[in-house]
């Protein structure tokens, strides 16, 4: 009996070997390896909220990123708090990626990335009546074309390269439309559109495009959405961000993290026959089935 249950302890502390080894050599004991270490990233407007979770997260899998803002104070900080937190290599490109001049200083201090995070401010929410050409040209150019645009600049050196992960963060408004969020769902399901075709041409040369589309994070947004509530309703800071969290079934609010985890795991090397997709990070916010 003895004997039998130190054989079977032995077999049990071998196979616990043999699987922290396997775990080990795929990276389990410090997290998956993503296969992404060295990798230049650009990941646009991302000073902070979600562009800067993105590049955190890609940052700490070893990746050289280019991050990207209008405002020069923030762009040093959020630089020297990505060094800080991971020790990686950060550049800084203080652009304005509406304009062409821009994203050509985005695509010049970067000239072959591997990786392309599309993020950009979103439109004010308001009504139709609000919405004259002038508001919708400003959408569009933020929402659509700067995206497109710099796609447009990367695709053919990744594909040549034979590799590339673009990512571009978009809205939960895409698949879920409301009618104050008009601007952004229509240009958002633009830049989807297109995205959705080039990726199903680039990924037979290991370039994926993929969405993120998130739905109340945590970030200087909900700040703004919670502060509108309190002088609405005349109610805390805390109840207004509790009713922003209430609306969804998680009932709370999406930790930046979260979402900087979801976007390098789709910059990731096994991520590879992952493309065209619409991932919704929403706490489980959307009621539809696919
Ligand atoms: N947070 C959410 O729950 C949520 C939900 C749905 C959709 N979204 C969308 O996701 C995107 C990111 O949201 P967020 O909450 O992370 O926003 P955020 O906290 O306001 O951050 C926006 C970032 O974009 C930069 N930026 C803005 N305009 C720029 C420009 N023209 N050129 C370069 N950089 C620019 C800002 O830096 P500078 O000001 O220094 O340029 C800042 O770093 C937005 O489009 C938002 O509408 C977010």
């Amino acid at each position: 009996m003895l004997l039998q249950g130190v054989r079977a302890s032995l077999a049990c502390a071998a196979f616990a070997g043999i699987i922290a080894a396997t775990s080990m050599a795929q990276g389990g004991a410090q997290g998956m390896d993503l296969g992404i270490n060295g990798r230049k990233a650009i990941v646009c407007a991302s000073t902070q909220g979600l562009g800067f979770a993105c590049a955190l997260s890609l940052a700490n899998e070893g990746c050289v990123v280019w991050i990207n803002g209008r405002n020069a104070a923030r762009l040093a900080s959020a630089a020297e708090q990505i060094r800080r937190e991971t020790h990686g290599v950060v550049q800084t490109v203080q652009a304005d990626i509406n304009t062409e001049a821009g994203r050509a200083a985005l695509l010049s201090a970067c000239p072959a990335p591997d990786i392309l995070v599309n993020n950009n401010a979103g439109p004010p929410p308001g009504q139709l009546a609000d919405w004259d050409h002038a508001a919708w040209i400003a959408a569009l150019e933020a929402n659509l074309l700067a995206g497109v645009l710099l796609i447009r600049g990367v695709l053919p050196g990744m594909r040549a390269r034979r590799f590339g992960r673009i990512v571009n963060i978009t809205s939960a408004a895409v698949k879920t439309p409301r009618a104050s969020l008009g601007l952004s769902t229509a240009a958002r399901a633009g830049l989807t559109a297109v995205s959705k075709a080039l990726a199903r041409e680039a990924v037979v040369d290991n370039v994926t495009i993929n969405q993120l589309l998130p739905e109340r994070f945590d970030t200087a947004r909900q700040e703004f959405m919670a502060r509108r509530l309190m002088a609405e309703h005349g109610i805390s800071r805390e109840q207004a961000r509790q009713q922003l969290a209430d609306a969804l079934p998680a009932r709370r609010l999406g930790r930046p993290d979260e979402f900087g985890a979801a976007c390098a795991y789709l910059c990731a090397a096994q991520a590879g026959f992952i493309t065209g997709q619409n991932l919704q990070l929403d706490g489980g916010a959307y009621t539809g089935l696919v």
